[in-house]
């Protein structure tokens, strides 16, 4: 607010209630009155109608009174005149801060009693695994889908399959830290033809051909060149986020034109780190979560909710 705006609106306001009292005090000829039938206001209408000029009755006088009285005390506690802060300094932003504040720490104290507990104590904790579910939900679901199935480039995690490692310890390190994959691009190095030979070779691993390529000659140049990341039996490197190639899950799609694009284009995905912004506790009732997602029998009761809570939320 500039300075002129606020002299403006003190001026007009203070100009206000001084008008306020003035009629007050201009009526006060009215005090002591008692109603007459006599005095008018000297108009007349359709020959006969007057107006009588009756005093105010004193409860609207005093309701009046009490309105300026309320209207002064509002304005020196509370801002309204100008810039004045007043005396009790509220303001919105204020008190929206300190109800922030309020509900961040009720909700700190209702997550502190997961604090102590591991990955995997957690993840046998109903409680646990539905604030795990809410904290997918709100952090996750983007991505992963509100089940965690996943979709082309965002890996599925409720099949057991996994990309950095399924252990309690390797879930949390991905959720706190984030993970990034790099496969390189190989139609520069291998061409057309060389980058047939590896397709058939790898959709070989499982059983399936193509009519194009060689398998040998895939076979030698996936030794040479991608054994480094996915292993001699192309059965992955959880170190490297490098997929199991031999096993029909796929995170960019199995089809052979999907799987040839993956090898001539290269391919890469960012998980993003979420410890800075939720925190440790946070973080393991993710973990003990996400776990759940492909866990047998006893959390399904959590799964169950979770599949109707994504419903709501799809
Ligand atoms: C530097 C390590 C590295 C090398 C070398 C490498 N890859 Fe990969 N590859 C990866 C990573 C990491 C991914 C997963 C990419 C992601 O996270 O999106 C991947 C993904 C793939 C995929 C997609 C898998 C899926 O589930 O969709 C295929 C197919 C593949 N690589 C084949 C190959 C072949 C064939 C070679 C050799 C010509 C090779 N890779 C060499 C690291 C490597
Ligand atoms: C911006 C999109 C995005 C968000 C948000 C996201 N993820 Fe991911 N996440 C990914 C991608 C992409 C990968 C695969 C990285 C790669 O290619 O290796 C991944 C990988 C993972 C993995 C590893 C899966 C495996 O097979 O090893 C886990 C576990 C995971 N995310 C859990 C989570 C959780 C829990 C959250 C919420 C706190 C989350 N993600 C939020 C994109 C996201």
């Amino acid at each position: 607010m500039t300075p002129g705006h606020s002299i403006f609106i003190i001026v007009l306001t203070v100009a206000n209630v001084a008008g306020a009292v003035w009629l007050l005090w201009w009526m006060r000829r009215a005090r002591g009155q008692t109603t007459t039938l006599t005095e008018t206001t000297g108009h007349v209408w359709d020959e006969d109608l007057v107006e009588l000029n009756n005093p105010l009755p004193r409860w609207w006088l005093w309701l009046f009174i009490i309105t300026v009285i309320f209207g002064g005390v509002y304005l020196a506690l509370y801002p309204g005149l100008g810039a004045w802060k007043g005396t009790l300094a509220w303001s919105s932003r204020g008190e929206h801060d300190a109800q922030r504040a309020a509900n961040a720490a009720r909700i700190e104290r209702s997550l502190s009693r997961f604090a102590a507990l591991s990955v995997a104590d957690l993840s046998h904790d109903s409680a646990a695994l539905n604030a795990g579910r809410n904290l997918f939900l709100n952090n996750c679901a983007a991505c992963h889908g509100s089940d965690g199935g996943g979709a082309p480039g965002y890996p599925n995690l409720t099949d057991g399959d996994w990309l950095w490692g399924g252990d309690p310890a390797a879930v949390a390190m991905t959720i706190a830290e984030g993970r990034q994959g790099v496969m390189p691009a190989w139609s520069a190095a291998l061409g057309n033809e060389g980058v047939d030979d590896v397709l058939s070779y790898v959709l070989g691993l499982q059983g399936r051909r193509v009519d194009v390529g060689n398998p040998q000659a895939g076979a030698e140049k996936f030794a040479q060149l991608c054994v480094a990341c996915h292993g001699a039996d192309a059965r992955g490197n959880p170190l490297l986020g490098a997929p199991n190639l031999s096993d029909p899950v796929w995170l960019h799609g199995g089809s052979a034109p999907a799987v040839r694009a993956s090898i001539a284009d290269g391919r890469g995905g960012k998980m993003p780190a979420h410890a800075g912004r939720l925190g440790e506790t946070r973080v393991k009732l993710l973990a003990a979560y996400v776990l759940s997602l492909s866990a047998p029998a006893d959390v399904t009761v959590a799964r169950a909710g979770a599949a109707d809570a994504g419903a709501d939320t799809r």
